[in-house]
């Protein structure tokens, strides 16, 4: 499915896009039985069940059934398809660089192992992380963002001008197709002089807004 994500538009047997359709037919398949099997195990113990001890497809379920099935289960799949897509490549992409990253880069390894040491020191054993240990992850955030800024895990996404845009001695008409692009954002000198260096000192100061846009703006 994701690879027909960006496949020329031709639903014929054999092509990317029609292989794309095929899977995603599948998963829904799929889904709509979990989906239902779920919704009966959410019915069951609606009245006496932790908030805290839901997932986020019971968390749906239960707000769906409170309110009166207000979504169909065909959007429900729809959305817990579009989580699993958005989720699952980009941040196994992620990862994989970083790891990459960590290998080509010995001194940056050094410093993330020490950060990451210091705060398992500061835990009683078999304690599990929390929101403030993450918090002080500051180096190993640095170095995530320097690597997500040089291997950006998506390239950039589509948009409609919805009016007429001047730029640069350009006019991009009303309704025309535009693709923004997070990889000629990140290598621009102006706001990071000598792009294609790795450093994640660079992620100390705050970047602008529109400058560093791994996630869209
Ligand atoms: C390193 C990890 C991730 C990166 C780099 C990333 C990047 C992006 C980008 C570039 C967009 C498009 C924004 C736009 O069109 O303006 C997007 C949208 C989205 N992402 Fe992520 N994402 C990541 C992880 C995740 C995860 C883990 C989830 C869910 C658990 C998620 C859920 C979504 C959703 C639901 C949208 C659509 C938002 C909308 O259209 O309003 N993403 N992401």
């Amino acid at each position: 499915m994701a690879k027909g994500l960006m496949s020329v538009p031709i639903n014929l047997p054999g092509t990317t896009y029609n292989r794309a359709i095929n899977a995603s037919k599948f998963i829904r398949e799929k889904l709509q039985e979990l989906v239902r099997e779920r919704k009966k195990e959410v019915l069951a113990k609606k009245d006496h069940v932790n908030v805290d001890d839901l997932d986020f497809l019971d968390g749906l379920l239960k707000a769906t059934i409170e309110g009166g099935d207000i979504i169909s289960e065909t959007e429900l799949v729809g959305k817990i398809v579009t989580l699993l897509f958005a989720a699952f490549h980009t941040t196994s992409n992620t990862i994989t660089f970083l790891m990459a990253h960590l290998t080509e880069y010995p001194d940056v390894y050094e410093k993330v192992l020490q950060e990451q040491l210091e705060i398992a020191r500061s835990k009683e054993k078999g304690e599990q992380l929390n929101w403030k240990d993450i918090q002080k992850m500051k180096y190993s955030w640095n170095v995530v963002c320097e690597s997500m800024r040089v291997k950006t895990p998506v390239f950039g996404g589509f948009r409609e001008a919805s009016t007429d845009i001047h730029y640069g001695g350009y006019t991009v008409p009303k309704g025309w197709k535009v693709h923004w692009s997070v990889n000629s954002t990140h290598m621009d000198p102006v706001h990071f002089p000598e792009p294609e260096r790795f450093d994640p000192s660079r992620f100390e100061e705050k970047q602008g807004r529109g400058v560093y846009v791994p996630f869209g703006s």
